[in-house]
């Protein structure tokens, strides 16, 4: 894995704002031409895959270790669901199209914008936002490092600059170089151009990490 994380996860899975919604589209197309045939000749309809939509189903999603159960369209994006209705508010709507890396969360360890991935992909898959890493009691070292450093101005981009800073914590561990710390934050726009403090706070932070961990 690259130290581009963000944007390497969405090449990999093909995957755009704008497909994710013609996909869901398509999916709750699908769905409503399901239920039209449902009910008129319920018996001719062969068995298929499972659909839902356009109306809110039901969707469990592990969310910084809990297992928390939603109601949501399938159009709706994972960003979306943890603000509202999980009231998550760390990862940031800013762009809201894949660009800015505000929204970082990651996705099974890998950070991924939150806005571009659907809620219903997140199904059965470990879902971990900034308010997983600590808290203002007990604040990983990333999330220490950062205020130590004065990583942040405004603090608009700040939590998932920390998701980026810390995947690349945990990935290289005391290892982590200046080239890596920068790459592993290369899909985070900070318009307040903190990015120097935001490489000593990683850096700092890597000291006192486990490889891996
Ligand atoms: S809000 Fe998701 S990348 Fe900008
Ligand atoms: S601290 Fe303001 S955008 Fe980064």
């Amino acid at each position: 894995m690259s130290d581009d994380a963000p944007r390497e996860e969405g090449a990999r899975r093909g995957l755009t704002r704008r497909s994710l919604f013609k996909g869901a589209g398509a999916a709750a197309a699908a769905g409503a031409v399901f239920r039209s045939l449902d009910a008129s000749a319920k018996d001719d309809v062969p068995a298929g895959p499972r659909t839902q939509g356009p109306g809110k189903a039901k969707l469990t999603l592990q969310v910084n270790g809990q297992s928390r159960e939603v109601q949501a369209e399938p159009r709706e994006t994972l960003l979306e669901v943890l603000r509202l209705p999980l009231d998550l508010t760390g990862a940031k709507p800013v762009c809201n199209r894949g660009q800015c890396g505000a929204c970082t969360v990651w996705l099974d360890g890998t950070p991924v914008y939150a806005c571009s991935v659907l809620a219903v992909e997140a199904e059965g898959r470990k879902v971990t936002t900034v308010e997983g890493l600590g808290n203002p009691d007990d604040m990983h070292a990333v999330q220490s490092a950062f205020v130590e450093k004065d990583a942040l101005q405004c603090g608009f981009c700040t939590s998932g600059l920390v998701m980026s800073a810390a995947w690349a914590v945990g990935k290289h561990g005391p290892d982590l170089s200046e080239e890596q710390a920068r790459a592993a934050c290369s899909g985070n726009l900070c318009r307040c151009g903190t990015y120097p403090h935001v490489v000593e706070a990683a850096i700092a932070a890597a000291k006192t990490a486990k490889k891996g961990g």
